[in-house]
């Protein structure tokens, strides 16, 4: 009984714990070594020819990305931050005792500089603004960048075509599942390339990458793939909404068909692939 309560108790913390925002900051930290992979391709794309005295990183997360951040490209400060309040608590902690790395709550749209800042950073948030508020964003990165300064990101393109998605696209229509959708709306935006292209040059930036890529990726076991799942499934966190259970069945059910499709083993390492969008652009002088 008390090893049942237990065991519960931890799959309850590991997953279905989010926060009001849908964002659980104890079980993101502990499912995003992807994104952090991530962060650090998009470093070494980067390059260090970069003057990066001032950073601004908008959705910062936990924060799991700053230390790599900070160690290589040591700035004189950062600016972190994110809309969510269990992700920025969670960052908080970690870089409490840093003076040079300035944390807070904040949407992006709404931040503001004390003075110019060289690099704009974000990794995997860009799919989660909405296409209505896309172009007030960049406005955003425009107006805090000085002058010949960097906005680079990576995140989500649309999984269209993927293993994953087909089995997604089949669960959410099948007679279990289909009736729990009807309210649904996606809160992803998965934005094309060439739309990118368009709002960016508008804006006066000069591309310097942009790309969707897919990318293969290895889960050391079933586990670790299912947290990453949870960790941003929209539909997955929707259900939690109307009920827990039936959003830990849905989940459940998505992998297991997952698992099926893809012919993988949850014994052995789980091979996963995604597109991700990857973007260098620089402010005009
Ligand atoms: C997938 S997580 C990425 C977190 C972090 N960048 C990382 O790579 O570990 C997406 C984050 O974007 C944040 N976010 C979404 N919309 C935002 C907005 N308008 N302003 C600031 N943060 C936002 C979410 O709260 C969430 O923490």
């Amino acid at each position: 009984m008390l090893f049942r309560f237990i065991f519960l108790t931890l799959i309850y913390y590991s997953y279905v714990a989010l926060a009001v925002d849908g964002w659980s900051g104890s079980s993101y930290s502990q499912f995003s070594t992807s994104q952090a992979n991530d962060a650090s391709i998009l470093l070494d794309q980067l390059g260090n020819h970069q003057r990066t005295e001032k950073i601004w990183v908008f959705g910062c997360g936990t924060g799991n990305n700053l230390a790599q951040f900070y160690l290589r490209l040591s700035p004189s400060h950062i600016y972190a931050n994110d809309i969510s309040k269990s992700m920025i608590e969670k960052a908080k902690e970690r870089f409490d005792d840093h003076q040079d790395i300035t944390i807070e709550q904040l949407d992006a749209i709404d931040f503001e500089a004390s003075s110019q800042i060289d690099l704009a950073i974000s990794v995997h948030v860009l799919h989660w603004i909405p296409r209505e508020k896309i172009q007030q964003l960049l406005s955003v990165v425009d107006a805090n960048l000085t002058a010949g300064g960097k906005f680079a990101g990576v995140f989500s393109a649309s999984k269209e075509g993927l293993p994953f998605q087909n089995c997604l696209d089949d669960l959410k229509g099948s007679n279990k599942y289909k009736n729990h959708f009807l309210k649904f709306v996606q809160a992803q935006t998965f934005y094309q390339v060439d739309e990118l292209r368009g709002l960016l040059t508008n804006k006066g930036f000069t591309i310097e990458i942009l790309t969707s890529t897919p990318r293969d990726k290895i889960f050391a076991d079933f586990p670790a793939l299912k947290g990453f799942v949870a960790q941003w499934l929209s539909e997955y966190k929707y259900l939690k909404e109307i009920d827990s259970v039936l959003s830990e069945r849905f989940l459940d059910d998505l992998m297991q068909a997952y698992m099926k499709l893809t012919n993988q083993h949850a014994d052995k390492e789980i091979h996963w692939r995604e597109k991700t969008l990857t973007l260098i652009a620089r402010k005009s002088k």
